[in-house]
């Protein structure tokens, strides 16, 4: 449970990154945060954890993406951490946070994992989460479609070997991201309860690609 201090940092970091991701790009707008929120405050429901840090990081972690500022993945931990200060928040809170931040991207899940804790692990779930089931094929058509790509091209396979950079801007149709990185996610999960919500949005995905291949193929 939150202290009522705790829970008025919240509701002002809430209504701070609202504002400052107003006119954000579809796939990490506010409502991507308030999605991720609502995953992790549901994940840490029942576990012992820190449920301040796991909430200011759900809320903070797409603040500065580093896409739009010139790759520079310190942006996110440093535009976090000062508005953490400029709300009085302890130093170890502010440091955890940072480093949730720092380490969270699945781009950082290729290399060594430098940090972790039960709080990141939530976290990461929480927004991992977010890139399956119905709300991550509306996001991969979304992303997929602001890049003019083809949809499905029977004609090219999915790569199974892209690394970190490649698969956000192969040039692959959509339905090749569910091969390539989200059909890949289900057993990436740190968390038991993340595992079983990913499981059932993982199974919806599968439903949604036989249907999308019968369509197709104009079998019904
Ligand atoms: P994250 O915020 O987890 O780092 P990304 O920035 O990689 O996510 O992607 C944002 C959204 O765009 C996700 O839902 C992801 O699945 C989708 N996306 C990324 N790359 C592609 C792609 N090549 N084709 C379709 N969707 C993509
Ligand atoms: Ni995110």
């Amino acid at each position: 449970m939150l202290a009522p201090q705790q829970a008025e940092i919240i509701n002002q970091t809430k209504t701070y990154v609202q504002q400052t991701l107003a006119h954000a790009e579809g796939g990490h707008d506010w409502w991507h945060i308030h999605r991720v929120w609502g995953n992790a405050k549901l994940i840490a429901k029942g576990e012992q954890a820190n449920h301040f840090v796991i909430e200011l990081a759900a809320l903070l972690h797409d603040i500065a993406d580093a896409k739009f500022h010139g790759g520079d993945e310190e942006v996110g931990p440093a535009t976090a951490g000062a508005w953490l200060q400029s709300l009085d928040v302890d130093a170890e809170t502010v440091t955890h946070v940072q480093q949730i931040i720092r380490h969270m991207s699945f781009k950082a899940s290729f290399g060594q994992v430098a940090f972790t804790s039960k709080e990141m692990q939530i976290v990461q779930d929480a927004d991992r989460l977010d890139a399956i089931g119905a709300i991550g094929i509306a996001r991969a058509f979304s992303y997929g479609g602001f890049k003019g790509r083809a949809f499905y091209d029977p004609a090219t396979p999915p790569n199974l070997n892209l690394t970190k950079d490649e698969y956000k801007n192969t040039t692959a149709p959509t339905i090749n991201h569910f091969y390539e990185k989200l059909l890949l996610l289900k057993d990436k999960m740190n968390t038991a309860t993340g595992e079983q919500i990913a499981q059932q949005r993982h199974d919806y995905m599968l439903q949604f690609l036989n249907q999308f291949y019968a369509e197709w193929n104009g079998e019904r």
